[in-house]
């Protein structure tokens, strides 16, 4: 049986993060700079229905009936068998290596997942159409997010710029074009950041205080439905005002930083045309809207100011 290989990109969300959750719309993003990689071949020697799953970057080598059915690698997995039906796979070995950082609100999970999810049903003979994928991954999402909003699992499944809103009749879900590309330059903290955290803190606050994280949410949504209509204009250089007004309602919300609001000021000092946060915050990292003429500098902004890496990525139709 030959190897089964599937790769899937890392995200950033462009506008929306955490207003999503409570049903306003959200724009990500794939970023193809980072990726996830599975990789599945039959074991011929191993005793029938071993999987050994090997994922060095995270430190794990063990079989599958050894991991919890709470464990995402696992549960991915068995999601997969059952949804083909399959009592017991094949003996086989996995490889997962990725070189999306972990926690930093690029969408590392939820792409080993759709890598995972995609080579595992292809090895099996039967490859899961993009729909099925997404469902599958936004379950594992839960046990990585508590309450995730599905939007990292859509984005990485279609690998194409997403619109994405939360309905209470399931998820509207719209890819885009972008007729004139652009240019996102991220920074990341170094800080860890689990999104769980960031996205129960903000439900304390919402509880607390419903009404003024409601309109918070309202004015998100608005500027979220602003720059998708720019980005269709081909009109992207407006997108950083944008930008900088959703970020002043992120640092409302509680879930900015010293290290996300250093490197953002240090982005727009630099000639960025608007940063934000990007993701579930607090760490993790920011993102600024750059021309060909200043990206290196702010990249180089960025690092003065502690960036531990960036990255320069475009927007544009896949
Ligand atoms: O931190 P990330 O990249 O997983 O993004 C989380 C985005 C939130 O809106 C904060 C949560 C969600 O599930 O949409």
């Amino acid at each position: 049986m030959p190897a089964f290989t599937s790769a899937a990109p890392g995200k950033i969300i462009l506008f929306g993060e955490h207003a999503v959750v409570y049903g306003r719309p959200a724009i990500a993003v794939p970023v193809a700079g980072v990726r996830a990689r599975a990789m599945i071949s039959a074991d011929p020697r191993a005793a029938e229905g071993r999987v050994r799953i090997q994922a060095p970057d995270i430190n794990l080598e063990a079989d599958l009936d050894k991991l919890p059915g709470s464990h995402p690698l696992a549960a991915a997995l068995r999601a997969v068998l059952s949804d083909l039906g399959l009592p017991r796979s094949p003996a086989c070995h996995i490889r997962i290596k990725s070189t999306i950082p972990v926690a930093s609100g690029l969408g590392s999970g939820a792409a080993v997942t759709v890598a995972l999810i995609r080579a595992y049903s292809a090895f099996l003979g039967k490859p899961l159409p993009d729909e099925k994928v997404n469902a599958l991954a936004f379950e594992i999402e839960k046990l990585h997010h508590g309450t995730p909003s599905g939007i990292d699992n859509t984005v990485i499944t279609y690998a194409m710029p997403v619109y994405f809103q939360r309905k209470p009749t399931g998820p509207i879900i719209e890819t885009f074009n972008v007729p004139q590309p652009f240019q996102i330059v991220i920074g990341d903290t170094g800080v860890r950041s689990p999104t769980a955290v960031s996205v129960r803190d903000v439900n304390k606050g919402w509880q607390a205080e419903t009404e003024y994280f409601e309109r918070l949410f309202d004015q998100i949504g608005s500027i979220t439905e602003d720059a998708r209509k720019m980005i269709e204009a081909g009109q992207p250089s407006r997108l950083g005002a944008l930008m900088d007004e959703n970020q002043a309602l992120l640092v409302q919300m509680g879930v900015s930083s010293p290290p996300l609001d250093r490197l953002i000021q240090a982005a727009r000092f630099a000639g960025a045309f608007g940063a934000k946060l990007s993701g579930g915050g607090r760490g993790g990292n920011m993102i600024a809207l750059v021309n060909g003429n200043i990206a290196e500098v702010v990249r180089q902004a960025l690092k003065d100011a502690g960036a531990v890496r960036t990255l320069l990525t475009p927007v544009k139709s896949c």
